[in-house]
């Protein structure tokens, strides 16, 4: 990359503003983990989402993004990202489930995504999400001030490449601040020690998604859904995290 534009600078009292944010995420998050089971809608699952953004005076920037209809994605199986909540979409027993949530508090964004298992699931699904969240991990990591945006990319991929699994191109993390997606993008590849340089007070969204077999991706025809071509299954997990002075500050959380 011949230019690459660093991410905004936020001051202290901007990043508590979106820590607000990002915990309204996780309120989400545990809400709607907590009605993962066999039978539930992923309708249902937006529903729970709403109610969260309602009762904690937040709004959401999913709705209505570049026309989005939901303030949830909820992705099962072999969706990688970005699929549309439905009072059709029934989960059952064995699946996987994505789930991507935002939250706005006075214009500052929140976002992050978990996967979860539906009632019993396979050990290699297990390990799926498992090595998601370790990727998601090393990312963090690296998400320190002087490293650069290929540092955080370069501990991602390892971590799955290390486990035998994919880490699915051309979807990636991003800066986050008064709009969810801002510049630079936050690849899950990366060659180290290039790209923008990482500065305390940079917030960034990091969000890897693996897959147990081939990367290719293709868009369904409601031009949301995102699933791999050959079928195999995927996990997403993102987290939205501060530079500190001492260090990966992660917003979306209790
Ligand atoms: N939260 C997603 C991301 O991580 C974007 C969601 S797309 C939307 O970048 F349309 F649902 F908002
Ligand atoms: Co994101």
């Amino acid at each position: 990359m011949l230019f690459s534009k660093t991410a905004a600078v936020r001051s202290r009292a901007e990043i508590e503003v979106m820590r607000a944010a990002g915990r309204v995420v996780a309120e989400m998050h545990e809400r709607i983990r907590a009605a993962i089971r066999p039978g539930v809608t992923t309708g249902e699952l937006d529903r729970i989402g709403r109610e969260v953004l309602d009762r904690r005076g937040a709004t959401s920037n999913f709705l209505g993004y570049h026309g989005y209809p939901a303030v949830i994605c909820a992705s099962p199986t072999s969706m990688v990202v970005h699929g549309i909540p439905s009072d059709d979409i029934v989960l059952v027993e064995g699946d996987i489930i994505s789930i991507d949530c935002g939250a706005i508090v006075d214009g500052w964004h929140g976002d992050a995504a978990f996967t979860a298992g539906v009632g019993e699931i396979s050990s290699e699904h297990r390990r799926l999400i498992e090595v998601t969240e370790a990727s998601l991990a090393a990312g963090i990591a690296a998400t320190v001030a002087g490293n650069r945006i290929g540092d955080i990319g370069h501990a991602v991929e390892s971590v799955a490449r290390q486990a035998g699994l994919g880490v699915v191109e051309g979807y990636t993390g991003h800066a986050i601040g008064l709009a969810m997606h801002e510049a630079p993008n936050v690849p899950n590849q990366g060659v180290p020690g290039t790209g923008a340089k990482l500065r305390i007070g940079n917030v960034l969204a990091i969000e890897p998604m693996l897959v147990l077999g081939d990367i290719a991706t293709d868009v369904l025809d409601d031009d949301w859904s995102v699933v791999t071509a050959d079928g195999s299954w995927s996990a997403h997990a993102e987290h939205t995290v501060a530079i500190g002075p001492d260090g990966p500050e992660i917003l979306t959380q209790p």
